[in-house]
């Protein structure tokens, strides 16, 4: 089977600040290992005017500033053309007034070839910037300074949902909302903890060496855990 590779695009006012995130840890292991492909498209170059202008002022008044429909617009043309190697491709602006992201729109988003996210800065979009993407995501609801964190945010959840990202096979279906629920509480050395005099021991079962059992263990705790902190998943 040939193997799957991602392409992201980030379109941003602040390409390096997004292209310097991408050379740490697991991502830029992505990358090197031609799984993950990325680039940060500077949204100026769209500009029509010799002096880069990507904003103005809101028809009707009001504070701040509007991305200028477009210059938006001409760099998702530019770079959602389908070509051979990636036939399908995905547009998505980041706002708080998207759908909230999560873990099951992450592992579909992973199954496109070509994920362009377009980030904005200032007050927000023209309007009519919506007409020409795919979907909406926030990463929650409150209102950063522009898209470049949850870009950066839906690009790691993303990632992880590659074949060959992680380096063991299934350490995302471990994992917390892998199965709807959090995950299971975990231990490693020292058997007891010592701080300021108290003890916090490993629980038993874990020492026990009885897969069964921890597994049982494991299941119970998971289920315990999510109904008292996210009860909603349970539903
Ligand atoms: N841009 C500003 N705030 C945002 C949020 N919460 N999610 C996505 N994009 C944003």
């Amino acid at each position: 089977m040939k193997k799957k590779k991602l392409k992201i695009s980030v379109v941003t006012l602040f390409p390096e600040f997004i292209e310097n995130y991408f050379n740490f840890g697991i991502i830029s292991r992505a990358i090197k290992n031609k799984i993950l492909q990325f680039q940060a498209v500077n949204l100026r170059k769209f500009a029509s005017d010799k002096r880069g202008t990507v904003d103005d002022r809101p028809y009707g008044g009001g504070l701040g500033m509007v991305l200028k429909p477009d210059v938006v617009i001409k760099s998702i043309l530019k770079l959602s053309k389908p070509t051979k190697s990636a036939p399908k491709t995905r547009v998505v602006l980041m706002t708080p007034q998207g759908k909230v992201f999560s873990h099951a729109m992450a592992k579909r988003l992973a199954g496109y070839d070509h994920l362009i996210l377009i980030s904005g800065r200032y007050e927000g979009f023209d309007e009519r910037v919506r007409k020409f993407v795919d979907e909406e995501i926030s990463i929650g609801d409150y209102v950063l300074m522009g898209g470049e964190l949850p870009a950066l945010v839906i690009s790691e959840a993303i990632t992880r949902f590659i074949p060959g990202v992680l380096g063991k096979d299934d350490s995302a279906t471990d994992e917390s909302f892998a199965n709807g629920l959090l995950e299971f509480p975990q231990y490693t050395k020292p058997e007891v903890l010592e701080v300021a005099g108290k003890k916090y021991p490993v629980p038993k079962v874990l020492l026990s060496g009885h897969h069964g059992n921890v597994e049982n263990w494991r299941r119970e705790e998971s289920l315990k855990r999510t109904k008292k902190r996210r009860p909603d998943l349970l539903k």
